[in-house]
């Protein structure tokens, strides 16, 4: 039964049936639309006598609607919240993200919260809306390896060797499109509040999404590599993993930037 569906299994049949060709939505039983067109002239040509508005009514102005401001309310949600408990259940409660309503699972984090490198990736894919964590999937196994090969790991129960990640999106977007721009600007405030508990001493920013949200600007290829400051942190831009997936020539630049993320933990390391 229709009703039955979680909304992801719903926007799969859809996903399926638009593949299929189905261009319009129509319902079980014929409808004859000359009947209908005619009952509506009909009742076109009786409005006015119907609709006449008493002057009393008229001098009444109608409710002012209360305008939605997410960025606000996301705002004040996420200032309010003092640890990252309350900052996830702020955003289970945050209702003005359409992605909220499509995706399984709200996917806030993975890895060691005492960690000093904190990775700021784009957003879930399936595989993490499935599992509840970050960078799961195809490119998160690469995203461990990358991670290993410089000594780090999500699972390091050591500060020096952990690292904490999250994503700008914490719901998946339809067929892993891109962000669009107000979902970004809506959730920023929950990132950057994110970032503000987790303390980290350094951000990596994976791709041009997170480059994009945290530092107002895209073209991963030239930010690359190029250490820049967010909320009063170090960040460095780097390709990410599902890029490196489709372009191995580039795991050569990625390779360059994991030394240079290493060198500037040790830096950080001297008195
Ligand atoms: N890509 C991301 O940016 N984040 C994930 O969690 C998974 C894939």
């Amino acid at each position: 039964m229709v009703q039955d569906l979680s909304p992801y299994d719903a926007l799969a049949a859809l996903d399926f049936q638009i593949a299929m060709g189905a261009d319009m939505a129509i319902g079980e039983d014929p409808l004859d639309r000359y009947a209908l067109s005619a009952a509506a002239a009909e009742q076109k040509a009786k409005a006015p006598a119907q609709a006449a508005t008493p002057e009393s009514a008229k001098a009444t102005p109608p409710p002012v609607p209360i305008k939605a401001d997410p960025i606000g309310d996301a705002r004040a949600m996420a200032s309010g919240a003092s640890s990252l408990e309350s900052l996830a259940a702020a955003l289970a409660a945050f209702d003005h993200c359409e992605l909220k309503h499509g995706a399984r699972s709200l996917v806030f984090c993975d890895g060691r919260p005492q960690a000093r490198v904190m990775i700021i990736g784009e957003a879930p894919g399936r595989d993490e809306d499935i599992q509840g964590r970050p960078f799961v999937g195809r490119a998160g196994q690469l995203l461990d390896r990358m991670l290993a090969a410089i000594g780090l790991s999500r699972e390091a129960t050591d500060a020096e060797a952990a690292v904490y990640i999250t994503n700008i999106l914490p719901w998946r977007p339809p067929q892993n499109r891109d962000p669009k721009p107000e979902e970004i600007a809506m959730l920023k405030p929950f990132v950057e509040r994110h970032v503000e508990l987790v303390s980290p001493d350094l951000l990596v920013l994976m791709g041009n999404i997170s480059c994009q949200a945290m530092l107002g600007r895209r073209g991963i290829t030239r930010l690359r590599g190029n250490w820049s400051e967010v909320l009063g942190l170090p960040a460095l831009p780097m390709f990410h993993p599902a890029y490196l997936l489709r372009n191995p020539a580039a795991k050569r630049e990625a390779w360059a930037d994991l030394l240079a993320l290493k060198a500037r933990l040790k830096r950080g390391e001297q008195p």
